[in-house]
C-alpha cells in the first residue's frame, strides 16, 4: 500500500510524549515511509498534562518537519497542523479562538477521552462540537469500553461522529478482544480512519503493514482505500465524507 495518509501522529519535536527530538521525528518519518505514509497530520495532545503547546509553534515544527525530511530523507512529506484533544467543558470556546487546533484548518477535530468514559459523555461531546459547526472524529475510538455495547457507535455516527482506529489493533492477534472488535468494526463498514498513533520509533512505532495485511484478505480494495487515503483527502480539503 501506498499513498496512506496518516491524521493521528505524535510527530512533532519535544512538544508532548512523541517524538523527543528532530533525531527521533526523523527516524519516524523514515519507518511511516516504509510503511506507505505520504502524508501526515501533527496531532500533538491538547490535554491537561501538556499545558503550553500553542499553535504557533505547532506550525512552526511542522515546516521544520517537512523541510528536515527533504533535506535529510531526500524525501517529500506534507506534515499538516493539527491537535489531539482531550474533551472539556472549554473546548468547544478554545476551538472558536483558535487557541487549540482542528485538522489542517478544517472543521474537523480529533478527539479523545479517556478510556472509562461514559457513554452519555462521548454522546454530549459529539452532540455539542456538532452544533458549533465540527466534525468530530473519535482518536483511538477501540480504548472506549462504553463503545462496545451494540449499536452505540451508529448513534454516534447517525449524530455526525466519525470512527478512527489504531493500526496497531487490526494487526493484533485474532484471540484478543480488542483486534475482534475492532475487525468487526471494520468489516460492518463502521470504521472511517485509520491511523498509526504514532509517539516514536520504538514500542509506538509507525506500523501499518499486519493491520493492511488482514484487511486486504477480509475487507474490499475500494473500503480500505476510503479509510486510509479517501477519508483523509477530504478531511485536508474540509470537504463533506
Ligand atoms: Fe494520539
Amino acid at each position: 500500500m501506498t499513498n496512506i495518509i496518516d491524521i493521528h501522529s505524535h510527530i512533532l519535536p519535544g512538544l508532548d510524549d512523541g517524538a523527543a527530538d528532530m533525531e527521533e521525528s526523523m527516524k519516524m518519518l523514515r519507518l511511516a515511509r516504509r510503511q506507505g505514509i505520504t502524508q501526515i497530520a501533527a496531532t500533538p495532545h491538547y490535554s491537561a498534562g501538556f499545558p503550553n503547546i500553542c499553535p504557533e509553534k505547532i506550525r512552526e515544527l511542522c515546516r521544520k518537519v517537512q523541510e528536515s525530511a527533504r533535506q535529510k530523507l531526500q524525501t517529500e512529506f506534507y506534515i499538516w497542523p493539527g491537535q489531539e484533544i482531550m474533551f472539556g467543558n472549554d473546548v468547544v470556546h478554545l476551538l472558536d479562538n483558535k487557541d487549540i487546533l482542528t485538522i489542517a484548518d478544517s472543521r474537523y477535530v480529533l478527539v479523545e477521552f479517556l478510556p472509562g468514559v461514559p457513554y452519555s459523555g462521548l454522546l454530549r461531546a459529539v452532540r455539542e462540537l456538532v452544533l458549533e459547526g465540527y466534525v468530530p472524529i473519535l482518536a483511538h475510538s477501540e480504548r472506549y469500553i462504553c463503545l462496545r455495547e451494540q449499536g452505540r457507535i451508529d448513534d454516534l455516527k447517525a449524530q455526525g461522529a466519525y470512527i478512527q482506529l489504531n493500526f496497531r489493533r487490526i494487526g493484533g492477534k485474532w484471540y484478543e478482544n480488542t483486534t475482534r472488535w475492532c475487525r468487526r468494526m471494520l468489516q460492518a463498514g463502521k470504521v472511517d480512519f485509520l491511523g498509526t498513533d504514532m509517539h516514536n520509533s520504538r514500542e509506538r512505532r509507525p506500523e501499518t503493514a499486519p493491520g493492511i495485511e488482514w484487511m486486504q484478505k477480509h475487507l474490499s480494495r475500494d473500503y480500505i482505500d476510503r479509510i486510509l487515503s479517501r477519508n483523509q483527502k477530504k478531511v485536508l480539503a474540509d470537504e463533506k465524507i
